[in-house]
């Protein structure tokens, strides 16, 4: 039993999801298969709105769909109440179907053209974060055309709060392409908010990135969207939302350091609570990661071992395509034997590789396994709950995996092998 992920029983050569056997699964539903243990998935949805909501009563946490917007998980959570953060029309979409009420999204976006904003005005989200002075404007004129009153505005506010995390998963420096500088929002709603006569100035929204972990970021984040919302409020600007986006990260391996739910949310919430604005606004949380990431992992099959050199290459039926994250970001996810014929003891390292023409697609390297590997082996890569399908494509040509749940000791088929 692994204590960091209850829901996996990791044998020495043998893996259970959710008391489920990884070879039947892969038996029934061929691989490359993503698995998603949605009791696991409920019981960290479950602790986030827990905790932030024993913090600060009014707290959403309105899931980022960009990190798994599979039917199940996503109907999982609108079931228990999480809203939806999305970026696109098929996110508003999904989202509705998924069973959450308008009132819960949250459309983001940096670059978002007139059809996505034209389809959350439709819909009458809850709230549309904009990301430039321009699109403020565009939002008010579409709403003028759509005759649409009453449309919440936010900014993301870029306050220049920088995040240890990959430079590739940082967003909150003053020179990336997110959010609008803390200036020009003051600006605006000295010299623009008080004309617009459709769209109103409602939130304020800030994400500085993703897999963060370190209380003291969302603690200065917090003080900042408080500061921002006293100088607007001097200027007749009243801020009911408060978006601290997401990018509470998970501890991919061991040794990565974690930032406690708890923790999290008094930095956020419990900090909030103590301001001048408690009882005053709503807070939202657009957590994906920590909700997801560890329900879910990508069984593989071993189609050769061979060696070339010193390595020993394990050439496993999943590719770069239907799991990015290691060749994109040189990201480090364990891997597990979910099934080996000959349960052979061996202290073999491996470099599990996937079919895609590029030296890229590889999902670890020098991996002791504790077993020997042969042809028909599986694999399991864990915590590949968050960008790990939504990121896949066709690369190669390759059809997407096929998506399956367990849920109380019982599997199904969420979505097929397809092109
Ligand atoms: N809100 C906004 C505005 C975001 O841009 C994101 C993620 C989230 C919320 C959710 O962040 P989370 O809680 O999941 O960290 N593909 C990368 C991550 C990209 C994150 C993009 N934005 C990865 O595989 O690590």
């Amino acid at each position: 039993m692994d204590s960091r992920r209850p829901h996996l029983d990791v044998g020495k050569a043998s893996l259970r999801i959710g008391g489920v056997e990884a070879k039947s699964l892969a038996e029934k539903y061929g691989t490359p298969l993503y698995v998603t243990d949605v009791g696991r998935l409920a019981a960290r949805f479950r602790e986030a709105k827990s905790e932030l909501s024993s913090r600060y009563g009014d707290a959403l946490v309105a899931f980022a769909y960009k990190s798994n917007s599979t039917t199940p998980v996503v109907r999982t959570l609108a079931r228990m109440g999480a809203g939806a953060t999305v970026v696109s029309v098929a996110g508003v979409e999904l989202a509705r179907k998924a069973g959450v009420s308008p009132g819960d999204i949250v459309l983001d976006g940096p670059s978002k053209s007139k059809e996505e904003l034209a389809a959350g005005i439709r819909a009458g989200v809850g709230m549309i974060n904009a990301e430039s002075v321009q699109e403020a404007m565009d939002v008010e004129a579409l709403c003028r055309t759509l005759g649409s009153r009453g449309v919440r505005l936010g900014f993301r506010v870029n306050f220049g709060i920088r995040a240890e995390t990959h430079a590739g998963l940082a967003t909150g420096g003053r020179e990336h392409k997110f959010g609008v500088a803390r200036g020009e929002v003051v600006k605006f709603c000295r010299d623009w908010a008080p004309r617009f006569r459709f769209a109103r100035v409602a939130g304020l929204h800030s994400h500085i990135g993703s897999q963060v972990s370190d209380a003291d970021v969302f603690r200065r984040q917090t003080e900042e969207m408080v500061g921002l919302a006293e100088e607007l409020e001097a200027l007749g600007t009243d801020v009911r939302e408060f978006n601290f986006g997401g990018g509470l990260g998970v501890p991919y391996r061991k040794e990565d350091p974690e930032l406690a739910i708890g923790d999290y949310a008094d930095a956020t919430a419990g900090a909030f609570a103590r301001s001048r604005w408690a009882g005053r606004a709503r807070l939202v949380f657009e957590l994906g990661r920590w909700v997801v990431a560890d329900s879910t992992v990508l069984l593989t099959r071993v189609n050769y071992v061979k060696a070339a050199g010193k390595i020993r290459w394990a050439l496993v039926d999943a590719g770069m395509n239907d799991f990015l994250r290691p060749a994109l970001y040189g990201a480090h996810h364990e891997i597990v034997p979910a099934w080996t014929a000959s349960a052979k003891r061996s202290a073999a390292s491996y470099d599990v590789a996937g079919p895609v023409c590029e030296s890229t697609d590889v999902f670890g390297r020098g991996r002791r396994l504790g077993v020997s590997l042969a042809q028909g082996d599986l694999l399991a890569i864990l915590d590949v709950g968050a960008y790990g399908f939504s990121m896949s494509s066709t690369y190669n040509m390759r059809p997407l995996a096929a998506v399956a749940t367990v849920e109380k000791r019982r599997s199904a088929l969420a979505s097929p092998r397809r092109l």
